[in-house]
């Protein structure tokens, strides 16, 4: 343990200058359960002038980041810019280098380049610690790492980007647009700098590389997952799945199966019953399924400047406590390397909503498909639209919800129906997630 940690901060945007208030607010209460007085000594932003709501105990400023990185005067390199590339990963990079500990919030960073940054940490033998990168202020890294330590774990999953959720929910609850529910997400600070890691599921997929490597030992890999975004979802989606029980939410998924570790980012239906159906909002939410705790969900704000800079201050105190773990819970080199598992073998239930032509013999057309491939129907809907009463032939919404089949199935179907002539549009599909 040491007496004084000195703190410098790369970045002071949403989070970075809201952990740098919450240290100063905390500063008792973590020199007390630390034994060590934590000091954010120095600072780097691209543009000086900004105000940031510091108070008038503003550090000393540099402009590069590696220079930060590098400084004498800095025990601990926070990296709080984004990016995966550039300042962020030169900055950590050299700080690495330097022998400095190093917290980052930096997931897109981490998914890249996180098994050459553990190796660099191990080297030298400091930290290097990213509670922050994923699902905001919960503590799902410590948990995976340190909690369940303990346990064989079977499946992690969960809504892992507030933005996306924050969407989801209020097109469903207010009948708002995409575009205005995105536009709200940015204004309060959720969304990446580039809102399409956001709703293109790359963001999540970041995340769950992350989980992934924490869960099962892998050496992470972002490119071994399967990625879909929300950009597909319609109204007319969340209010069938409404009617049937079930609410739509990006999740990310990685779950031990015959074929390897399956990793998977897409829209989903989850049962109304469901504890992931519960959270709305910028709430995120990661379940744990394992031998021995059986299920574990933990639940939080998953994004905005205080929540997230709450888990870069948790970081930093394990820092000043002296605690250093293997950044994915194992040594680097025994990390193992993950495939990437063909969606067209995922097992489970599906969603396909049909814009089906409305006359004779279409259901038992699309029921024939179905039955060739003894792909079973839990559910069938269809819903008359008052603009079509009358007009024969006119599409109508067709909903169907499977029990567990392959993916390679339904989209057999799917495409059969399809060249049968008998829906006007390219049918939804949306898997559904067993809970
Ligand atoms: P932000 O508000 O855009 O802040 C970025 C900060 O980095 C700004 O202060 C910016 O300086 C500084 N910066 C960028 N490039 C720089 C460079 N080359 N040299 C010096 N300073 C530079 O971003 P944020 O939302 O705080 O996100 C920061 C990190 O936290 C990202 O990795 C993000 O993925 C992650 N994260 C964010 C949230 C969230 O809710 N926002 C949650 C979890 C994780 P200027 O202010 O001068 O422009
Ligand atoms: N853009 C991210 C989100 C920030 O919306 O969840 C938190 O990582």
């Amino acid at each position: 343990m040491v007496d004084q940690l000195r703190v410098g901060i790369a970045g002071l945007g949403v989070v970075g200058s809201a952990a740098f208030r919450l240290l100063e607010r905390q500063a008792d209460a973590l020199a007390a359960r630390t034994g060590c007085r934590i000091e954010v000594t120095a600072g780097a932003v691209r543009d000086r002038g900004k105000e940031r709501g510091l108070g008038h105990t503003s550090p000393k400023m540099f402009d590069d980041p590696v220079a930060l990185a590098r400084a004498p005067d800095i025990d601990l390199f926070v990296e709080l810019m984004g990016g995966d590339e550039g300042a962020a990963r030169a900055s950590v990079e050299a700080a690495l280098e330097a022998g400095k500990h190093v917290v980052t919030a930096n997931k897109a960073l981490l998914a890249k380049h996180g098994l050459a940054l553990a190796k660099a940490a191990e080297q030298k033998r400091v930290a290097l610690a990213f509670e922050a990168s994923v699902a905001g202020g919960i503590p799902i890294v410590k948990t995976l790492r340190e909690g369940l330590a303990g346990n064989s774990i079977e499946r992690v999953y969960g809504i892992l980007n507030g933005t996306c959720n924050y969407i989801l929910s209020r097109m469903e609850r207010e009948e708002l647009s995409f575009e205005e529910c995105l536009k709200e997400a940015q204004r309060l600070g959720y969304a990446e700098a580039d809102p399409t890691f956001d709703i293109g599921g790359f963001d999540t997929a970041h995340k769950l590389a992350i989980l992934t490597s924490l869960a099962f030992g892998t050496s992470i890999d972002a490119d071994a997952i399967h990625v879909e975004g929300i950009e597909g979802v319609t109204l007319a989606d969340i209010k069938a799945a409404e009617d049937l029980g079930f609410r739509i939410k990006l999740l990310g998924v990685a779950q031990r199966t015959r074929n390897g570790i399956e990793q998977r980012v897409h829209p989903t239906m989850v049962h109304k019953s469901s504890a992931l159906a519960e959270v709305m909002g910028v709430t995120n939410a990661v379940t744990i399924d394992a031998d021995a705790v059986h299920e574990l969900t933990l639940v939080g704000p998953g994004a905005g400047g205080e929540a997230t800079a709450s888990a870069v201050v948790a970081d930093i105190a394990d820092i000043a406590k002296g605690i250093r773990s293997a950044p994915f819970g194992l040594p680097a080199a025994r990390l193992q390397k993950t495939e990437k598992l063909a969606m067209q073998r995922h097992e489970g239930g599906y969603y396909i909503r049909f814009s089906a032509i409305d006359q004779p013999g279409t259901i038992a057309a699309i029921a024939k498909r179905m039955a060739e491939r003894q792909i079973s129907l839990e559910s069938v809907m269809q819903k008359s639209d008052p603009r079509a009463a009358g007009k024969p032939g006119a599409p109508v919404p067709v909903v169907l919800i499977t029990y567990a089949t392959t993916e390679e199935l339904v989209r057999g179907a799917v495409d059969a129906i399809v060249a049968d002539g008998t829906v006007a549009e390219k049918p939804q599909v949306i898997r559904i997630e067993r809970q």
